[in-house]
């Protein structure tokens, strides 16, 4: 079976440096840690590996705020740390994807040094300025961090725009020579032979003509002005000029990560006749336990799977033949899929099976987040003193200074911090989970000692080695990376079934993702003499799956037809 589209084909497995593999004992995953393991990424099977910013920054936002483009940061090692890592990735048929932030810098950048150092500056307009309106904020936008955009700057009594924290100035993407200094930088990583890049908050990069104050019928001080400054229309215009001028000859991977849209709006991305990226990171599925999107992700309201299998199903069908997925169910931003959308305790190894059954059998490029592979879950630290993220504290402060209680406040926290995906990489059971000899920039979850890839190793029906075989599985069958989508049963509460056919190969993917045992009837044209078990998260199977496919709580079944070609 030859490789028809590497990008489609490919595995990727994304890394948050500080919390993967320390190897200087100071504290924080570097890139020698990625180095070391090397041989486990490549056991797992994965093709692609994504690094998290790894550029020089002063880490407001854990490297989402890069101060210098063309450098790394010290703590995760040098230049050439880096092109070692790259050569022997490269060595081994790995490729290596780059996180690129387009849309700020650090405050501590160069630019951004001149640019608020006068409004004569050549570089003033590197970023977003305004004076105040009456003493008051240019406009009423909330920051995804909380509060407003705007930060007052003493030095020329303007403010700048910051979408994220102060720490993270907004560039002016209308500046042509700004603009000019972002496609040679990333022309200069192509050169260095990085593989593709995932292109950070990419949506924004453009902002609506004469930033207009967001409809605000409650006269709130802020408001969230998401269409004012997302997927808009010179977004396109950007990246079909980066794509076309820097990106084509060497034909890297790209994902833009672009929240508030649907996919007949990604098309505009990433429809084949649009010349811009690859594929999207969709946010639909991120915010069904949320009362809206954005920073109202912190209000929680159960999840429907219904609404789960129409988000995903709509996204399958509208992309098929015209455009391509990008398929997660977790990342450095979200809680842990298995405490999310499984059970993270007495079926989580089950559960997380089946969620990795449902990312390898979807149409679309897989990624898994590290720690996924091994089913780790969500933590819960009692103190906010123990948490790291920007965003978690911003919430914190914000709503216990309007007088939330101090549990609610955290209950929240359990549920929706980021942190709870950055806890280090539980790779054994000694101290500290054998992340790092010193003492962890943030402390690592209780659970290590039952929840470890050494443990994993040494269990042939543990996730790790269920997540190998699916791998492979999607490998060898083109159907599971090009087939048709057809979902079964949109109402049903607890089953998740569909179809992928390709030509007249086709499979059955039926997963239960319920603590109950619900049966499903024979789809049509399909029957268990018929249906071959290729894959499956229980061992003990019922007999009398003949007239209905009964199914045992977070159970996943991959079937092949049998009898067709390719038997
Ligand atoms: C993206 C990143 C997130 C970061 C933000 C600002 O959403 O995934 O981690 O905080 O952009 O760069």
């Amino acid at each position: 079976m030859g490789i028809i589209v590497w990008w489609k084909e490919s595995v990727v497995y994304q890394i948050y440096p500080s919390s993967f593999k320390d190897a200087d004992g100071d504290g924080y995953g570097d890139l020698q840690g990625v180095y070391e393991k090397l041989d486990y990424l490549e056991k797992l099977g994965v093709d692609v590996i994504w690094l998290c910013p790894i550029y020089d920054s002063p880490g407001h936002d854990n490297g989402y705020d890069i101060r210098d483009y063309y450098a790394i940061l010290r703590k995760y090692g040098t230049m050439e740390d880096f092109d070692r890592l790259l050569a022997e990735a490269h060595r081994r048929g790995l490729k290596v994807m780059m996180d690129l932030v387009l849309n700020h810098t650090s405050d501590e950048h160069a630019w951004f040094a001149e640019s608020r150092s006068s409004k004569t500056n050549a570089k003033r307009d590197y970023y977003i300025w305004r004076s105040g309106k009456n003493g008051q904020v240019p406009n009423n936008w909330e920051s995804y961090f909380g509060g407003s955009v705007w930060k007052h700057d003493p030095e020329t009594n303007e403010y700048y725009l910051h979408l994220y924290s102060e720490h993270q100035p907004d560039l002016n993407w209308n500046n042509p020579e700004m603009a000019e200094e972002m496609y040679k930088m990333v022309h200069w990583w192509l050169e260095k032979g990085v593989d593709g890049f995932r292109f950070d908050a990419v949506a924004h990069i453009a902002k609506a003509d004469g930033l207009p104050n967001a409809h605000n019928p409650n006269n709130l001080p802020v408001v969230q002005a998401y269409e004012l400054f997302s997927n808009l229309e010179q977004v396109h215009t950007i990246l079909r000029k980066l794509n076309n001028m820097i990106l084509k000859p060497y034909g890297p991977m790209t994902v833009g990560e672009t929240s508030g849209l649907g996919p007949e709006q990604a098309l505009a991305y990433v429809g084949t006749d649009r010349d811009e990226l690859n594929m999207v990171f969709q946010f639909e599925h991120m915010f069904i336990d949320a009362r809206s999107s954005g920073i109202g992700k912190w209000n929680y309201k159960p999840w429907k799977l219904t609404e789960l299998k129409e988000i995903m199903s709509r996204w399958q069908t509208v992309l098929h033949g015209r455009g391509w997925n990008a398929n997660y169910m977790g990342n450095h931003d979200q809680p842990r899929p298995v405490s999310r959308f499984g059970d993270d305790g007495k079926y989580r190894a089950r559960s997380a099976q089946l969620l990795a059954t449902w990312m390898f059998t979807l149409e679309g490029t897989p990624y898994i987040y590290q720690g996924e592979e091994i089913g780790m879950t969500n933590v819960a630290f009692p103190d906010i003193e123990q948490y790291r993220d920007i965003e978690t504290k911003n919430y914190y402060n914000h709503y216990i200074g309007q007088g939330k209680s101090k549990h609610e406040v955290m209950e929240a926290i359990w549920r929706k911090s980021r942190d709870n995906a950055r806890t280090p990489m539980q790779w054994d059971d000694s101290e500290h989970a054998g992340f790092t000899t010193g003492e962890p920039w943030m402390e690592v979850n209780g659970n290590y000692t039952g929840i470890n890839v050494a443990e994993a190793e040494s269990d042939p029906q543990s996730i790790l080695n269920y997540y190998r075989k699916l791998i492979t599985l999607r490998k060898q069958n083109h159907v599971l990376i090009y087939g048709a989508y057809e979902l079964f049963l949109p109402d049903h509460p607890e089953i998740y079934a569909y179809t992928r056919t390709l030509e007249d190969e086709q499979w059955l993917i039926v997963m239960n993702f319920s603590a109950n045992e619900p049966e499903m009837a024979w789809p049509e044209g399909w029957n268990a003499a018929e249906a071959k078990c290729m894959m499956c998260n229980v061992s003990r199977r019922y007999s009398t799956d003949e007239g209905a496919i009964l199914l045992q709580p977070y159970e996943a079944r991959v079937y092949r037809k049998q009898g067709v070609s390719g038997e």
